[in-house]
């Protein structure tokens, strides 16, 4: 892995830092896109694919927003799943998560309920006051990849639910507000554990965050939590930013029967939030607003 104080790829004798490194904007596209792929395997978007990348974003986001309106007491998670269905029937896209992976997941959409970090599977239970709930849901529009989750609360919640939940968002906050050419992917987990860990909570390290847009899961891998990937990000990456807070142990299990939900250790409530973020020349831009 070519690291800030490598020599620069071009051969020029200087500290990459001081040469074609992405926030001095002296490399062409062409060239950067070139070392990305060959030193990290991490693909950086042309324009077209940028414009394409986009418009799944959008629907995610749009889906998303409203299968979370939907999403209150009495409902199962089976109904967010078929609402979600449908609506990537209607718009000609294809939920990422069915299918996926092996076994492969049985659904469209992720439901991560109280203590469940991640990957929960919808089913027939329905929601009831004080649960919290993740839907995350990923895109696919014309071939390309849009990824975001969000938290719902139903009714009255514990405030040890409601201080995961505050946590995952301004983790999230804080970790896009830093985003620029330059910036080295381990400086997103820093910013994260640091703020989570100063709240009293935990945040996973057995899941990450990752490219997204021509595949739904690319390189890099980016951790949530300290880390020593030095890894500058560079115009033209997309990528999610998905941190999970516990409100006890960071530790996960993954359930011995389906092979997906990942729970807590302790049983202790656990929320996260995502976004997928594009690099731009001198910052960001965050593709699953609405
Ligand atoms: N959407 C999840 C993510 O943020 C991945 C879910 S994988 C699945 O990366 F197979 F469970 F859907
Ligand atoms: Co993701
Ligand atoms: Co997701």
């Amino acid at each position: 892995m070519i690291s800030r104080n490598d020599p620069c790829f071009c051969g020029s004798g200087k500290k990459w830092k001081k040469c074609h490194y992405p926030e001095k904007g002296n490399s062409s596209f062409d060239e950067l896109k070139k070392l990305y792929f060959k030193q990290y395997q991490i693909i950086l978007k042309t324009p077209e694919q940028i414009e394409g990348i986009k418009r799944a974003c959008k629907l995610a986001a749009k889906i998303l927003d409203k299968v979370c309106k939907a999403a209150v007491e009495g409902v199962t998670t089976n109904a967010l799943n078929d609402l979600a269905m449908k609506l990537h029937q209607e718009a000609n896209a294809k939920p990422a998560p069915l299918g996926y992976g092996d076994p492969p997941f049985p659904k469209g959409i992720c439901t991560s309920l109280n203590e469940v970090i991640c990957h929960g599977i919808p089913n027939d239970t329905p929601l009831v006051k004080g649960d919290i709930l993740n839907i995350d849901v990923t895109s696919i529009l014309d071939g390309y990849y849009g990824d975001c989750s969000r938290m719902v609360k139903i009714g009255e919640i514990t405030p040890e639910k409601q201080l995961v939940i505050d946590v995952a968002y301004e983790c999230l906050d804080r970790s896009i507000a830093i985003l620029k050419p330059g910036v080295l992917v381990s400086d997103i987990g820093e910013v994260i554990e640091t703020y989570a860990t100063n709240k009293g909570c935990s945040v996973v390290n057995e899941f990450v965050a990752h490219g997204v847009g021509i595949a739904f899961h690319e390189a890099p891998q980016i951790p949530h939590n300290f880390n020593k990937v030095k890894i500058p990000l560079a115009e033209g990456m997309t990528f999610t930013i998905e941190p999970m807070i516990n409100a006890g142990k960071r530790k996960s299990t993954i359930d011995p029967i389906d092979h997906w939900t990942a729970r807590t250790i302790d049983g202790l409530p656990s929320a996260q939030v995502e976004h997928t973020v594009l690099i731009t020349k001198n910052g960001y831009e965050i593709l699953t607003k609405i």
